[in-house]
């Protein structure tokens, strides 16, 4: 019944996710029994099979916090300078909580007045440091609350402030532990702190609203107890110095970002990295082929990103008429990285968990998203009203406005001079955090992984390669019977 994977993938046809669908094969296991842990590349492992793409509208420093803290990890994008990158690392490595605050500092002799504006909101403490800078001795907190009753005064902060004694952690302390230190000393609020400098600074709420999301899992920590993290670079000479500053902030993997991967620049770089760099892996790509993925494999990669004009915002295979149906490139280039035990990720086209199921099943080890984290609490920038609609703007890294600011080489030639763009700027709806949805989102892939009979992703892997799981290839008329249908109107809400 239905096609071997081996058939359905050699005909001709280039396939999409949502163009395949798997025949469900036998369950003798609850779906808690479906385990998800993985590897992004040959050393690194991880506790669940997601990545946060380098883009300027996705992963920045809160985005990879958090993607670590579920288990997955982030790549800081480059479309920055190299000191901003290399100080979204340090940022990173600085926290193990899944938050990120920017708190206000003031100086205990500042007043407390109405001119000074800031975001009340978003910083519900005020702290006062020696110095009135981030790096000084903190002294204590005035509660925005309080400033904001005060302000009319133009009191001195000194006068005003609460002292932060008994309100201070070391940055190692992980929620648990703050959870526990707030109770004791019956405070809401606590700071983290590095040496002097203050690292973030948590609330009681805080905590609660990160304690209502589903339980987190093992995080992504590295040997030294930091959140793991890596970082997108080029393939010019300059992007060789990005990464020496790259690794002194310590960076765990780093990405080598280009739309066409097989390059002889990639190649060069990859020996550059593994020569330099022995114990960093080094994730090359973008391939779709298998003649693409052998040669950077031979180069010495330690994990492939694939897939080329199947990201939401892509428009690389309408204006330069090259790339792949992302069912296909994934399964294509898993079956030969899988040979030489270099892990895949597939990248972009990932719009529902069935999309994820698919991806891994198909070969996979992880899945990087972009539109699927984007609009998300930890995505860059700030919400907007669109029509009634709160929305987070997502754009494409070759579109011409990424691009004006920098990220050009991933979708230009290197001597190319006239910019073309190869993507587009867009928005997306409020998701709420990715510490809320992504967990609800891999138990719908274990849900997903049950149904295959499948208990891991090497079972999965290896079910379909030895042709017991099968598949078929969806008709248009499939496809819309898939969705929901036939409605006048309806709510999709899955959790
Ligand atoms: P999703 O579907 O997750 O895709 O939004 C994210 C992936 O899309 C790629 N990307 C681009 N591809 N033009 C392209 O052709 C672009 O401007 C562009 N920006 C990002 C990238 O691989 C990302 O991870």
């Amino acid at each position: 019944d239905g096609f071997s994977s081996d058939r359905l993938f050699n005909q001709g046809y280039s396939y999409t996710y949502d163009d395949v669908i798997f025949l469900p094969h036998y369950i003798d296991f609850p779906t808690d029994a479906v385990l998800l842990p993985t590897k992004l590349s040959r050393r690194l492992p991880l506790s669940i099979p997601c990545v946060s793409s380098p883009m300027d509208t996705v992963t920045e420093s809160h985005m990879a916090v958090s993607m670590a803290a579920l288990g997955g990890i982030g790549i800081l994008h480059s479309n920055a300078a190299s000191s901003d990158q290399a100080a979204m690392v340090r940022s990173v490595k600085a926290r193990r909580v899944p938050l990120l605050s920017a708190p206000v500092f003031k100086s205990p002799e500042d007043r407390i007045h109405n001119d000074d504006v800031f975001d009340h909101g978003a910083n519900p403490y005020v702290l006062v440091t020696e110095s009135g800078a981030p790096s000084s001795k903190l002294l204590g907190y005035v509660a925005s609350r309080d400033w904001v009753k005060l302000a009319d005064k133009e009191v001195k902060i000194y006068d005003y402030m609460v002292s932060c004694k008994d309100m201070v952690l070391p940055w190692s302390s992980d929620l648990g532990r703050i959870e526990e230190f707030m109770a004791e000393k019956g405070r809401d609020v606590a700071a983290t702190v590095r040496g002097d400098e203050v690292v973030d600074v948590v609330g009681k709420e805080d905590v609660e609203r990160i304690r209502g999301y589903p339980k987190l899992g093992v995080g992504s920590v590295g040997p030294d107890g930091s959140w793991r993290v890596g970082a997108a670079i080029g393939t010019r000479e300059s992007d060789k110095e990005r990464l020496e500053e790259l690794v002194k902030a310590g960076i765990d993997v780093v990405v080598l970002d280009s739309s066409q991967g097989n390059s002889i620049y990639q190649i060069e770089m990859i020996k550059y990295i593994k020569k330099m760099y022995s114990d960093l892996d080094v994730v090359g790509g973008n391939v779709v082929t298998v003649s693409q993925a052998q040669n950077l494999i031979q180069a010495g990669v330690d994990g492939l990103r694939v897939g080329m004009g199947s990201g939401s915002i892509c428009t690389t295979q309408e204006v330069c008429a090259v790339g792949r149906g992302q069912a296909t490139a994934v399964y294509k280039v898993a079956s030969v990285a899988s040979q030489s035990g270099v892990p895949v990720i597939a990248d972009g086209g990932i719009s529902n968990s069935g999309h994820i199921v698919k991806a891994l099943t198909l070969g996979a080890s992880t899945v990087m998203m972009g539109s699927f984290l984007a609009g998300s609490t930890e995505a860059p920038g700030a919400y907007e009203n669109q029509n009634g609609r709160r929305i987070k703007k997502y754009r494409g890294m070759g579109s011409l406005e990424a691009m004006a600011k920098g990220s050009d080489q991933r979708y230009l030639g290197d001597t190319a001079k006239l910019k073309i763009a190869q993507g587009v700027v867009g928005a997306v709806a409020d998701k709420g955090s990715v510490l809320k949805f992504v967990p609800y989102t891999m138990q719908a892939v274990k849900q997903g992984f049950q149904d295959l009979g499948a208990s891991s992703l090497q079972s999965a892997h290896d079910l379909l390669r030895s042709g017991v799981l099968r598949l078929e290839v969806r008709t248009g008329a499939a496809q819309v019977e898939g969705g929901v249908h036939g409605l006048v109107s309806y709510k999709k809400k899955s959790f």
